[in-house]
């Protein structure tokens, strides 16, 4: 499984890239809002977030129709060869995608909450899929089960899409490193995780101990 990392600030990037740890980054309107971006700033930051990082970089359109989201994604995917377009599970998006497919712009279709609306964005071409994890939790229904009934559905069918690159599955709204486990477990092919759950990720209490006890009893080696 690889990771992304959900988010739209720099340094969070920059240094979850120097652990050779990150294969794409993924940001939406409310992870650009929370950094203090501006409208004006939008295509430049996202052109800075694919300088950063050796992978594909999700910049989402707020369009809601089929030709507004089209000529957005295009104007998007202008900005630097490694971003996808992502774009809302909705009608007029499944529509755009399918549009974008024939252009070779590849689409990561997010807010996806059930089986039919994967399959339905992966057969109208999407590149990438989101289905949402936490957000199940939020209103007290599992996301992780949601999540393995849309991983084992769309891996029963091979669906193509740009360049003939198979969709792959971004268990996203991810929200602890059990979300993580548990969505390696399953086979999704990528994780998207916010920077501190990247962070949790690499903790454990007893490598803290071990590590701990290993610097206490050298100590003891020194003295000797
Ligand atoms: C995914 O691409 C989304 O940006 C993100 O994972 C949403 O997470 P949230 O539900 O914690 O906002």
């Amino acid at each position: 499984m690889k990771f992304f990392l959900d988010t739209a600030d720099l340094d969070e990037i920059k240094e979850a890239a120097s652990w050779g740890a990150i294969s794409g980054v993924t940001t939406n309107p409310s992870l650009y809002a929370k950094i203090g971006g501006k409208l004006s700033n939008f295509e430049e930051h996202i052109g800075k977030i694919c300088e950063l990082v050796d992978g594909p970089v999700s910049a989402e359109t707020i369009k809601m129709t089929k030709d507004e989201i089209v000529e957005d994604a295009r104007r998007l995917s202008r900005i630097a060869p490694n971003v996808v377009v992502k774009i809302p599970t909705m009608v007029e998006g499944l529509a755009a995608t399918h549009q974008l497919l024939q252009e070779g712009i590849p689409v990561n279709m997010t807010l996806c909450f059930s089986v039919t609306q994967a399959i339905l964005a992966a057969r109208s071409g999407a590149r990438y899929i989101s289905p949402f994890v936490g957000r199940f939790d939020d209103i007290s229904e599992n996301g992780l089960n949601q999540l393995e009934d849309v991983v084992a559905a769309i891996q029963n069918y091979s669906f193509p899409s740009v360049n003939g690159e198979e969709v792959e599955i971004i268990a996203a709204s991810l929200r602890s490193p059990n979300h993580v486990a548990q969505a390696a477990l399953m086979g999704a092919d990528i994780a998207t995780v916010p920077f501190n759950v990247l962070k949790q990720c690499v903790q454990h209490p007893l490598t803290d101990r071990g590590l701990e006890r290993f610097l206490e009893d050298w100590k003891k080696v020194e003295q000797a």
